[in-house]
């Protein structure tokens, strides 16, 4: 049967508009129309090929994600090879090379086409008049396999040109690769599933071309940006690579945003570093910057060398990640007691510095990677981003590789370490008892939000906690010259401004003071909340665990930590001494206590980083408004609160249309408008 007309009309102005607009989304990133409206096209299309099958060719942007499952790539024989390049790292080796190629040419500058090296697979696709007819991985630059049905798969890839002055072949070049948003996204559905997760987006874009079955390719978002050309008949090529690029992208075929024209190799490092700069902020991942000579008679002129081309050259950006093996698993403690799990590594190189020493967290996150001693791991470190441990290597272990034990006594005092069930830190019971917790706990109460001591730093602390001469913070304020300048690196001038600046410090406001004494959980805000509340100290330290509760931000579990500090007999003995001593505040005038149940029947969830408090606190504040706090956003909550760089909880907030509030709003709605003193 062959269809209508006006069926066979229509099918053929419905793909050109989905061509179009696939177009102005994948390649222009400006598209003219919304996602309904496409998808209605769409279906319009999908419809009209089930009434008339004959309509449906393989090109149909239909088809894109069916086509057949085949078992076996086939071989494809490259008309023109696919070649690597020469890898740079140094600044000097890349002068060098800009000095050769002038040299050869006889020139005095070269313009270059400064191109981002995107980190995924090397691709070619051939079409001939126009058409998509196949697309092959780079293989061993000789012979690639056939990914054609996967390759059709990926949106942003026309099966058909635009325009109609297309070469009678063309062959486009480029890199296949994943978004790093799609490859959380894949691994962390992995994850849910159980099945295998990926190492990088590279491995996942390797892996989802590679596909048997194109429609998992189609679901697993590759992208595609075209650097290049293999083969050309009937064209006649524009005499720069830069016009080349401009070219493609008229026929529809997208080239990375970022590619530049730059003079000279001055040019050439500048563009390294602004890439540099901004390289973790790019959707996708790059390990390098291309410089290409753009003058193609300049090219041929240059020619090849083994399998590189004199013309171009990658300048490689440090590696990120490094594999190195785990020599041992320390334990260190810090203000709160809290037990940090240490990875101490073979020293290796990675982004830029060299890494012996990975956090692991907690013994969830040592559990959870399986971390042992003598692994073979991989260390990460992304721009100014503490390095990480991204994963243990299982392949590598070795027979005999250790567990990591959490300690039953801690490293610095030997004290009992405790784990509540369910929580993931660890603590020395110590407290004051252990040097690591003083130097915590001394190195808050001075710090500059605190008691503001300037020139009380970490190295002094520890040196006088070593002699034993200062054990909790009353100790400081005895103190005096004489002494402290008989200490390492202590001059008399430094001594005397040190016991000056102790002196000045003992004028504060009760909410410094109590935030000072580092009470868990009492961030600057609940202190001020305290401070307020209460108007003085003895009234504070008397009052009931109700009573602490009745206070703004406060909730049973804050209220259960400021109950314990003053309950301890050695607590209250420092805060009298230090009194005695002479700190000293201000009485402030007492805050009338906040409407009772301001958010009573809400509920809320709080995401993001806040700028005036930490997260257990605003869920401490938001609970003693009356609210009932969960982690994840539902149908059921009232109320998301977003701190700074919020997540996907704002997005599922937003599809659900559940109330969001900024900080402010949620100050507000607790009653407490305007920044804190
Ligand atoms: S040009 C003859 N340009 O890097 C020149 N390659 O090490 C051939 N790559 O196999 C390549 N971004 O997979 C070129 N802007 C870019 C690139 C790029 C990534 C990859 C490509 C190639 C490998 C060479």
């Amino acid at each position: 049967m062959t269809a209508p007309r006006e069926a066979t009309k229509r099918a053929r102005e419905l793909r050109e508009q989905i061509e179009h607009h696939n177009y102005r989304y994948y390649v222009l990133d400006d598209p003219e129309v919304a996602d309904a409206q496409f998808d209605a096209l769409m279906q319009e299309l999908q419809q009209l090929e089930a009434r008339h099958p004959e309509l449906a060719d393989a090109d149909s942007p239909t088809q894109r994600v069916g086509g057949q499952a085949s078992r076996e790539f086939r071989a494809v024989v490259h008309a023109v090879p696919m070649l690597s390049l020469e890898n740079a790292f140094a600044e000097q080796d890349i002068l060098d090379f800009d000095r050769r190629a002038r040299e050869r040419l006889d020139v005095e500058r070269i313009v270059y086409s400064a191109e981002p090296k995107i980190d995924g697979l090397a691709i070619t696709l051939r079409y001939e008049r126009g058409r998509l007819v196949q697309a092959a991985t780079r293989g061993d630059g000789t012979r690639g396999e056939d990914v054609t049905p996967n390759v059709r798969a990926i949106r942003s890839v026309p099966v058909q040109l635009r325009g109609k002055r297309w070469p009678a072949v063309l062959e486009a070049r480029g890199e296949v690769f994943m978004t790093r948003k799609s490859f959380e996204g894949l691994n962390k559905r992995g994850l849910e599933r159980g099945e295998k997760t990926f190492a990088n987006p590279r491995n996942a874009a390797a892996g989802s071309l590679r596909q048997h079955d194109p429609s998992i390719t189609a679901q697993r978002s590759l992208d595609l940006f075209f650097y290049g050309m293999g083969a050309i008949e009937g064209w006649t090529v524009p005499p720069r690579h830069s016009a080349v690029l401009a070219a493609l992208r008229d026929f529809g075929l997208r080239t990375c945003p970022e590619i530049a024209v730059v003079d000279g190799v001055v040019g050439c490092l500048e563009y390294y570093a602004r890439i540099g700069g901004k390289r973790n902020a790019l959707a996708y991942e790059i390990d390098g910057v291309v410089y290409k000579v753009d003058r193609l008679d300049w090219q041929r002129d240059l020619g090849f060398v083994a399998r590189a081309p004199r013309w171009a050259v990658a300048h490689k950006f440090p590696a990120q990640e490094q594999t190195t093996t785990v020599r041992e698993v320390k334990f260190y403690v810090g203000r709160t007691g809290a037990l940090t799990p240490v990875a101490h590594v073979e020293p290796v190189f990675v982004g830029g510095v060299t890494v012996s020493n990975v956090t692991l967290h907690n013994m969830d996150e040592v559990a959870r990677k399986d971390v042992r001693v003598g692994d073979t791991v991989v260390v990460r470190r992304a721009g100014d981003v503490i390095p990480e441990l991204v994963r243990v290597v299982p392949e590598k272990r070795v027979p005999g590789a250790r567990e990591v034990r959490l300690p039953r006594q801690c490293p610095v005092c030997g004290s009992h370490v405790d784990r509540t069930e369910g929580e993931a830190v660890a603590r020395c019971s110590g407290q004051l008892v252990c040097p690591a917790q003083r130097l915590g706990a001394l190195f808050h109460f001075a710090s500059r939000r605190a008691m503001d001591i300037d020139g009380l730093g970490e190295r002094l602390i520890a040196q006088l906690i070593e002699s034993g001469r200062v054990a909790t913070p009353a100790d400081l304020y005895t103190l005096t010259i004489e002494e402290l300048a008989g200490l390492d690196r202590m001059g008399p001038k430094s001594a005397a401004n040190l016991v000056a600046a102790l002196e000045q410090s003992k004028q504060t406001t009760l909410s410094r003071f109590l935030y000072a004494l580092g009470i868990r959980d009492v961030g600057e805000a609940t202190a001020l909340a305290l401070a307020e509340h209460f108007g003085d100290l003895d009234t504070l330290v008397d009052a009931s665990l109700e009573a602490i509760q009745q206070v703004r931000d406060v909730g049973p579990v804050v209220a259960g930590h400021v109950r314990e500090f003053f309950d301890e007999e050695r607590n209250r003995k420092v805060v009298a001494q230090l009194r005695a001593a002479g700190v000293a505040w201000p009485r402030i005038k007492r805050a009338a206590t906040a409407g009772p149940g301001s958010m009573a029947g809400k509920v809320v969830v709080i995401t993001g980083t806040l700028a005036s408090m930490s997260r257990e606190e605003a869920r401490e504040a938001a609970r003693a408004a009356g609210a009932t706090v969960t982690d994840s956003v539902s149908k059921k909550t009232s109320l998301l609160v977003v701190g700074a760089e919020a997540g996907s909880k704002l997005k599922k907030a937003q599809d659900l249309g559940v109330m969001v509030v900024d900080e402010p709003s949620f100050l507000q709605m607790l009653g407490r408008g305007g920044p804190g003193a």
